[in-house]
């Protein structure tokens, strides 16, 4: 099941002023596109400097305007016009000069107009800056940086990198890609504004000798998905991952680990501090009792060693012991009987929520089908991408705690 259009039905100005990286907007273009927004370009003159308005007309494949005189407009109101049916208004450059004139509410020409003339409640306004460092770190662009926050604006970036000028540091415009996932995380509904979430992820690998192991097949994806979907809902996030390749999701803090008593040892002194903790780790149930430093090799008598195990600490049921625990979400991944292996679990593990699947259907797929027990009883959320589900379990967690 392939993932849904994020930006699906989404409207947006994309406003250029002038910089260096009005060639990214190009790109952003296609990436809002990609993910079924349609795209409004409007251009200051200075942006007109740097990249061309057919160009931009050519990859929106809608007019582009460029200043408010313009006579296409049968009541000659662009700058009313061009923003009451859109979702929201993303300044992709917002130069120095652009942001200064935002501060003061100023509007001598098209862009800085519709964006004082936007319906400020239906309308938001995103600003990804880009300039020189110097530029961005100078008191009057933090000053104005503060006034627009103040105002209500919301600021995408800015990175710190290189620069096309040579110098290197902070005032690069973000990514198209980095971009667009910004505008699909202000999108999402803020359930968790405020809140901490905890979430273990992944497999865990339990050393036998320096150069083996016993893992299993967990990708991660679920517990990834939850994490970047709670960051999405406001939430501060942090991720205590098993042995995964998966890139981290957006303003996610991540641990990595690779034992489960390594995650054991990263989770028990966060978990207070947090108001949620969802266990959607693989967790190896044993580990080899001991790891030697030297690979065991074969004596040649064709026996094979054996090798002492011996149970891993559980995780979850540790923090769901520990006063003033945060609100628990255990994972059950099962073969069979579902419903009757996550009801049990949540009593063994004394948790508020169990969330079950079956396991040899997910690992490593991108899609799956969740069953979620609390007290009240079960309920389904039916076979989707992991992120829809992941998405739909926040604002389930989210009314729980409410509750709670
Ligand atoms: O007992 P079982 O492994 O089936 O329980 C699964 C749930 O418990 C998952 O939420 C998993 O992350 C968590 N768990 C844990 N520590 C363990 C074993 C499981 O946190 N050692």
């Amino acid at each position: 099941m392939s993932e849904p259009l994020e930006l699906q039905g989404r409207h947006i100005v994309l406003g250029m002023s002038g910089g260096i990286a009005c060639f990214k907007s190009a790109e952003l273009v296609r990436e809002l596109q990609r993910q079924g927004a349609t795209v409004q370009v409007v251009m200051t003159e200075a942006a007109t400097q740097f990249i061309t308005p057919v160009t931009m007309q050519a990859l929106s494949n809608r007019n582009v305007y460029t200043h408010q005189w313009d006579t296409r407009e049968p009541n000659a109101m662009a700058h009313i016009n061009l923003t009451r049916g859109a979702d929201a208004v993303l300044v992709a450059p917002a130069s120095a000069d652009f942001m200064a004139k935002l501060a003061q509410g100023r509007a001598d020409e098209l862009l800085s107009l519709l964006c004082l003339a936007r319906p400020i409640e239906r309308c938001p306004l995103l600003l990804a800056p880009a300039m020189n460092r110097e530029m961005w770190a100078h008191p009057a662009t933090q000053r104005n940086l503060a006034q627009l926050r103040a105002d209500g604006t919301h600021i995408l970036g800015p990175a710190a990198g290189d620069q096309a000028c040579g110098e290197v540091g902070d005032g690069r415009m973000l990514e198209a890609q980095e971009l667009c996932a910004e505008m699909v995380a202000f999108f999402q509904p803020k359930h968790l504004a405020g809140k901490r979430l905890l979430i273990t992820a992944g497999p865990t690998f339990e050393a036998i000798d320096p150069v083996r192991g016993i893992t299993n097949l967990s990708s991660g994806k679920m517990g990834f998905a939850i994490a970047r979907a709670a960051q999405e809902a406001g939430a501060e996030v942090t991720l205590v991952a098993g042995p995964v390749s998966l890139p981290t999701p957006r303003h996610v803090k991540r641990i990595d680990v690779r034992s489960a008593l390594q995650m054991h040892a990263a989770v028990l002194p966060l978990a207070p501090r947090h108001d949620v903790f969802v266990a959607t780790a693989a967790v190896a149930d044993w580990r080899p009792a001991e790891c030697g430093t030297q690979k065991i090799k074969k004596d040649g008598s064709g026996r094979a060693p054996s090798i002492p195990m011996t149970e891993n600490p559980d995780i979850l049921a540790d923090v769901a012991k520990l006063p003033g625990r945060p609100y628990c979400v255990g994972f059950a991944a099962e073969s069979h009987e579902l419903a009757r292996h996550a009801r049990e679990k949540r009593q063994r593990k004394n948790v508020p929520l169990i969330v079950g699947n079956i396991g040899p259907a997910t690992f490593g797929q991108d899609d799956n089908a969740l069953l979620l027990v609390d007290e009240h009883g079960e309920r389904e959320l039916p076979h989707a991408a992991k992120l829809s589900l992941a998405r739909a379990l926040v604002a389930e967690i989210a009314q729980r705690l409410g509750r709670a």
